[in-house]
């Protein structure tokens, strides 16, 4: 009998013809007992998200997905705003068979598959912003972070974002989860996981070498309500994705997960492994967890 396994992958950006091939290849190799997480980040393009879809469904039992920054992007779109997007994209979703919402894998072993919607908190969400300070560099993310220009909220939201975001997962909070969880979202749940070394460490490195002073990260990278749901939950396993660095991490309990496919040029760079071109095996029902 052949193991259900459950696949991660994230920051897919299929507008990139070679990352749409690569992951089409990957699906059509067959994996009707297998489940899908894309964490975020395919593309802002709706009909192209579809087609993504449509295609998908075909090779496994289940697709789950996040939307990420660039699917609520209003540049190209029809659509007022990007909470109206997200409606969109979740009666998308629901058209074509993709899950938003959790579902219990697996027939030897069972795990929990639950997606988590996110934003990001900025430097003036104290307590829950990923925010630290470069002191070596004018601040001028306002200008350079395409989410400011190409993204469009609502007048009537006067609620920080990422909090929003946070109070739509509430039901799949309120719920027993009796087999282990994996959790996922698009942005980072913690400030630890942006850096490769400790913070003090990796800041008296990006003080000498940082190729985009100007350029803060930190303050469009997630939230600290992502951890606090993924402790809630109890996950054994979190997946994210959007920063474009892949990492492995063992905090309190809990293994973090970065598998961005992202841009052939950061692959060719050596920013993202070629390896990334293919979801990661996270999870098989005769074996458990892969990680
Ligand atoms: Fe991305
Ligand atoms: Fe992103």
């Amino acid at each position: 009998m052949i193991p259900s396994r459950v696949w991660a992958i994230s920051d897919i950006h299929i507008d990139y013809q070679e990352n749409f091939d690569r992951l089409l290849e990957f699906s059509r190799r067959g994996h009707p007992a297998d489940s899908l997480i894309i964490a975020g980040d395919a593309t802002d393009r709706l009909d192209r998200l579809g087609d993504l879809f449509r295609e998908l469904v075909g090779h496994f039992r289940h697709v789950l997905f996040v939307p990420g920054n660039h699917e609520l992007w209003v540049r190209r779109s029809g659509h007022e705003d990007s909470l109206q997007k997200l409606k969109a994209i979740q009666t998308l979703c629901a058209n074509t068979g993709v899950m938003m919402e959790p579902v219990l894998v697996g027939q030897y072993q069972k795990v929990w598959l639950v997606p988590l919607l996110s934003w990001y908190d900025d430097k003036d969400q104290p307590g829950h912003s990923l925010y630290v300070e470069k002191d070596y560099a004018e601040d001028r993310t306002d200008d350079m972070w395409g989410d400011f220009i190409h993204a469009r909220w609502p007048v009537h939201m006067k609620q920080p974002l990422a909090e929003f975001f946070a109070q739509e997962n509430a039901p799949y909070l309120e719920r027993e989860y009796q087999h282990p969880v994996i959790s996922f979202s698009h942005f980072l749940p913690r400030q630890d996981l942006i850096f490769h070394k400790p913070l003090g460490e990796a800041m008296a490195l990006a003080r000498k070498y940082d190729p985009l002073p100007e350029f803060n990260f930190s303050r469009v990278a997630g939230s600290q309500r992502i951890d606090e749901q993924v402790r809630r939950l109890g996950s054994t396993l979190h997946i994210y994705g959007h920063q474009h660095r892949n990492r492995v991490r063992q905090v309190k309990g809990v293994t973090y997960l970065s598998h961005c496919m992202g841009y052939p040029k950061e692959r060719q760079r050596g920013h993202v492994s070629h390896e990334a071109v293919e979801p990661l095996c996270v999870w098989r029902d005769d074996t458990g967890f892969v990680l």
